[in-house]
């Protein structure tokens, strides 16, 4: 059963004190190496990283019990036995059933009133992703020829937030909803922070809402916030330029939309497509039933497999990146003034894109600002709001409620790299995973769980390439995976700032150059742009000048024309040096080549160099040390607890502290925490089973362990030498010899509408919420043609009077 304490005290006592002096001497010398010593070292010898990281394991683990749980087949035993106890009992866990697949729901009914166009519709078409996909999907197959399609948000994005206003029968005689609404002044001790809601709020009584959401909004109330964004993509933002659909064989198929402007007529309630498409002779099989598998499978066979359309309906002169190493050059990294100028001597005007026009008028307006105002909006609230300053997190339009440390934040963000990943890469744009996330990728391949957004790279032609071909584009997830399962239904909207051209701090503005934003959540990935600037680079690239004569040479050559001044372009330019706009800075040489890779399970590319960027912010500590924050990393799972988990666990089955052992020691603080670190490392295998017994845990670890499995084997590989590194060959011989199972490109994590369905199995159910909507919309008709009955005899009481 449960083992006792192990370590006779003395044994302890020692190997704690050999742990102090190893611990300082490891960190004191590679502080040293990294910092002082051998610069020139740094950045060209691989062998660095390689001791690096083997010492980080070595440090890692020097009290740690490894047992290799995998090939414990004790272990997998239990492990299994836990999967069955647990599974079967608990719809939280459904992902991991062996017959999930099966179970998916990918099937609805058309709804009836679709049948024909004289039945009365409901006022709105209630929000499904599997009804607009499958929908698209199919009336895309059936009229080949289309190559533009219809756009209303209200399809693509959940409203559920605004039926009380569509759906409210007063609107129209209701004084000022703005002001009812939005007015919050009352409810803030901070009121100078709040907007006038009459800059973004209008009155629209003969619209749908009552009122109009016309622009970026400022703090708000909770309640607010929820429908801010939803109420001006329903009746104010303009549709998207183009929809890029994924497919599963690294291609994507991109269609542009008939407007931008928002009507609601474009939606499916009134474009009809869904009449088209049932009078064109049926869907699939059935008639009036809708399959978005099916509808997935049968639109990329149309569409790709059809020599005739493929030229057309695939995007020219993009190809996708396959390449195991990636050589970035300094063209990448600046955009030169001229080949800005090359973009405003076009007439934008005869050019047949929204999106072509909209860069060139883009380029046009960051070129002819000094002073560029702040680009994207976050969900800002009020103060008194719980947990307010976590809105940063979410983009306003698409916020949809504060989801910290809820699965769904887990979910959304682990579909954000997926998509991605392979949205760039199947577009040819250069891109990797940056700060917090490199490591978080480091550690396990896997993000925090403490995570809220994902950060990411890209030299600055790769951004403008973003910016010309896909800015205001949304990207649709592959609903069905290289393997023939459902795989997701994630959709994306690419927000490029507006002022690109700008590639210094400036005014502060705009850290950030683009987003990738999951339009379910509002959480997003943050694009940020590397170029040549005369920003000055950290001190710590000077010793690269210094022992380089040519390039001293020229950095002092460049001072003398400079009137004595040191000109950091010259300078960087040697240096090799490229900057973001928050000023993080990387030499080329740690960064190219890039390195093909796997993060989260999805293709991708890490510099070369990723240890030593990983230094430069968060220093050696950041891989050496395996506590963060208030979680440990537990070794044998490869997964992040939080720490206070396991001392509750040690609690609950009443092991003795070791703390209290030492409390003469307490006022040594390190040495505390090395001791509790020591207590933490010390888990047998059955105290690994039952810490699996929570379901977050059993979850997380069981997606998770092939792949987490295969990105340690990677680690030592790209350890070795990263330039040598063959990801595809390398996953080739992991599977025929160490794990059979792992499925590249696969998600590890639920479809986050899936997994709500299948949470609220119970409630959610599609036809009765259209029923729902049919009958409110009813009464809601009822209503006002009493309200007009009444008005009209009110009139005409007056005027024979
Ligand atoms: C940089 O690389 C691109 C292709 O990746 C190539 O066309 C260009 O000539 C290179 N430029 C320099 C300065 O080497
Ligand atoms: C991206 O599109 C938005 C909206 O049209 C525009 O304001 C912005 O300037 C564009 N960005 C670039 C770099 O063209």
């Amino acid at each position: 059963m449960i083992s006792p304490l192990k370590f006779p005290r003395k044994l302890f006592i020692s190997k704690l004190f050999i742990l102090s002096v190893v611990t300082y001497t490891i960190i004191f010398s590679l502080t040293a190496f990294l910092n002082q010593k051998s610069f020139l070292q740094r950045y060209t010898s691989k062998i660095n990283s390689q001791i690096n990281i083997h010492y980080a394991k070595w440090r890692n683990n020097f009290l740690t019990t490894e047992y290799n749980l995998e090939s414990n087949p004790e272990f997998l035993h239990q492990l299994h036995d836990l999967k069955q106890q647990e599974i079967l009992t608990n719809d939280d866990l459904w992902f991991l059933r062996e017959d999930s697949q099966l179970s998916i729901p990918l099937e609805l009914e058309i709804p009836h009133y679709f049948e024909s166009e004289i039945l009365v519709k409901p006022m709105i078409q209630h929000f499904d992703p599997r009804f607009t996909l499958a929908v698209y999907m199919n009336y895309l197959t059936q009229f080949e020829t289309q190559d533009k399609i219809k756009f209303h948000w209200s399809d693509w994005v959940d409203m559920t937030k605004l039926y009380k206003y569509i759906l409210n029968p007063h609107k129209g005689e209701s004084a000022d909803l703005c002001d009812k609404l939005f007015n919050i002044l009352a409810k803030t001790e901070e009121p100078d922070k709040v907007h006038n809601f009459r800059d973004y709020c209008s009155a629209d009584y003969d619209g749908f809402l009552g009122f109009k959401i016309n622009e970026f909004t400022g703090p708000q109330t909770l309640e607010n916030r929820e429908i801010l964004g939803k109420a001006y993509l329903y009746s104010s933002a303009p549709s998207p330029f183009k929809i890029v659909f994924l497919t599963n064989d690294d291609r994507s198929i991109e269609f542009e939309v008939d407007s931008l402007e928002n009507d609601r007529k474009n939606s499916l309630l009134s474009n009809g497509y869904i009449h088209s498409m049932m009078k064109n002779g049926g869907i699939l099989h059935k008639k009036d039933i809708v399959n978005v598998a099916d509808a997935f499978k049968g639109f990329i066979k149309n569409r790709l497999e059809s020599k005739s359309t493929e030229s057309k309906k695939v995007k020219d002169g993009v190809s996708t990146l396959t390449k195991s190493h990636i050589i970035m050059n300094e063209s990448d990294f600046d955009f030169t003034k001229e080949d800005i100028d090359n973009v405003l001597k076009q007439d934008f005007s005869e050019l047949p894109h929204f999106s072509e026009q909209n860069y060139y008028r883009g380029v046009e307006f960051s070129s002819s600002t000094n002073d560029p105002p702040k680009y994207f909006g976050e969900a800002k609230m009020i103060k008194e709001v719980d947990g307010f300053m976590h809105g940063e997190h979410y983009d306003w339009r698409f916020f949809n409620g504060l989801i910290l440390e809820h699965e769904d934040q887990i979910l959304s963000l682990h579909r954000l790299i997926k998509n991605y990943l392979n949205f760039c890469r199947t577009n040819g744009i250069k891109t990797w995973i940056a700060h917090g996330s490199l490591l978080s990728w480091y550690w396990n391949g896997m993000g925090f769980p403490w995570d809220n957004d994902i950060d990411v790279q890209m030299p600055i032609r790769d951004l403008h390439k973003l910016a010309r071909h896909f800015n205001q584009s949304l990207v649709v997830e592959n609903i069905v995976g290289k393997d023939g399962q459902f795989d997701g239904m994630g959709r994306y909207f690419i927000d490029v700032g507006s002022s690109i051209t700008h590639r210094k701090n400036g005014n502060g503005n705009n850290n950030i150059d683009a987003r990738f934003i999951d339009v379910d959540t509002g959480l997003y990935i943050d694009i940020t742009g590397l170029a040549l600037t005369d920003e000055p680079a950290p001190s710590r690239y000077d010793i690269l000048i210094q022992m380089d004569p040519n390039k001293k040479a020229a950095v002092e050559n460049s001072k003398e024309r400079n009137e004595g001044n040191l000109d950091h372009l010259v300078k960087n330019q040697q240096l090799q040096a490229y900057n973001c706009r928050n000023r993080h800075f990387n030499i080329l040489d740690e960064l190219s080549p890039l390195v093909k890779t796997i993060v989260e399970n999805q293709v991708s590319y890490v510099p070369k160099n990723f240890l030593v960027p990983l230094n430069n912010e968060y220093d050696v500590k950041s891989i050496i040390e395996k506590d963060f924050k208030e979680y440990i990393f537990v070794n044998n799972l490869r997964i992040w607890m939080k720490t206070q988990s396991i001392l509750d666990y040690f609690k609950k089955i009443g092991r003795p502290s070791e703390l209290n052992l030492f409390k003469d020691l307490n006022s040594i603080k390190s040495f505390n925490k090395e001791v509790r670190k020591l207590q933490l490392n010390k888990l047998d295998i059955e105290d690994h089973l039952n810490l699996l017994k929570n379901n977050k845990y059993f979850k997380e670890f069981f997606t998770s362990k092939e792949f987490t499995k295969f990105h340690e084997l990677e680690l030592e590989q790209l350890s070795k030498d990263p330039v040598d590194y063959n990801v595809d060959e390398f996953i080739k011989e992991v599977k025929e010899f160490t794990l059979p199972e792992l499925n590249i490109g696969k998600p590890l994590k639920a479809d986050l509408f899936m997994n709500k369905v299948f949470q609220d199995s119970k409630t959610y159910d599609y036809n009765k919420k259209i029923d729902e909507v049919l009958k409110l919309t009813k009464e809601y008709i009822n209503e006002i043609e009493d309200l007009t009955k009444k008005s009209k005899q009110e009139r005409n009481k007056k005027s024979s009077e």
